[in-house]
């Protein structure tokens, strides 16, 4: 399958919001400004599709982009960010947990992580609650471009150990290299194989 369309559905902060169930769902989970949005937008070949900035908590609500008609990409609210007060917290935890919850087309909930940083207790928390809710406990590291072949080696074996993800998956990425584009590609590729749902994505010709 080439994509041929991509379409921003919605901002979702309450189940009403969300977008009807049938088509299959993967999420993305990590601290505010760790690259889900980037990462978004080097996997669809896009610059600006889900929106970036250099803002951490840019990100807060739920983003939905389906690409096709044939299956969705989720941009989770990102976690982590230091200036929000207590009751913006309180909010953001509640419309995450209400989405990972509830969802029945949910496929698979992916944990990114900023390769060059030790996973926070928030990354454990959100992690340890993937594994919990069975899902297969997927961490893509971002950011790579920032460090040599060999520490981004040593740093996959940091997270890995802090995570206690020992044979887990692990992919590190660079949007602005684009790293592992399509070992990601085929990743998602695995997912909907497993999920019965008959979703093959090609490479596709790079525009950028
Ligand atoms: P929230 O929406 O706040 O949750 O953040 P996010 O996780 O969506 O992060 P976003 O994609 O907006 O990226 C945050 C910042 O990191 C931006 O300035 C990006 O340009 C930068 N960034 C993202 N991915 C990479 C990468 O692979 N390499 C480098 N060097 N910078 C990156
Ligand atoms: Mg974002």
């Amino acid at each position: 399958m080439r994509i041929k369309s991509m379409e921003f559905l919605i901002s979702a902060v309450k189940p009403l919001q969300y977008p009807e169930e049938p088509l299959p769902e993967i999420a993305f989970a990590g601290r505010s400004n760790v690259g889900k949005s980037s990462m978004i937008n080097m996997l669809l070949n896009r610059r600006n599709f889900a929106r970036t900035s250099s803002t951490p908590g840019k990100t807060q609500t739920i983003n939905f982009y389906e690409i096709d008609n044939a299956f969705r990409f989720v941009d989770l609210p990102g976690y982590g960010y230091a200036r929000v007060s207590k009751t913006q917290h309180e909010s953001w935890g509640k419309i995450l947990n209400t989405y990972l919850n509830k969802r029945e087309n949910l496929l698979e909930v992916i944990q990114l992580v900023d390769i060059r940083h030790k996973p926070s207790a928030q990354d454990k928390e959100m992690y340890n609650w993937i594994l919990e809710a069975g899902y297969n406990g997927i961490i893509i590291a971002t950011k790579a471009d920032k460090m040599s072949k060999g520490q981004i080696q040593k740093q996959l074996g940091v997270i890995r150990k802090e995570l206690g993800a020992k044979d887990r998956i692990i992919i590190p990425i660079s949007t602005l290299s684009k790293l592992n584009k399509y070992e990601v590609w085929d990743l998602f590729n695995g997912i909907f194989e497993a999920n019965d749902y008959d979703i093959h994505l090609e490479r596709q010709n790079d525009s950028k």
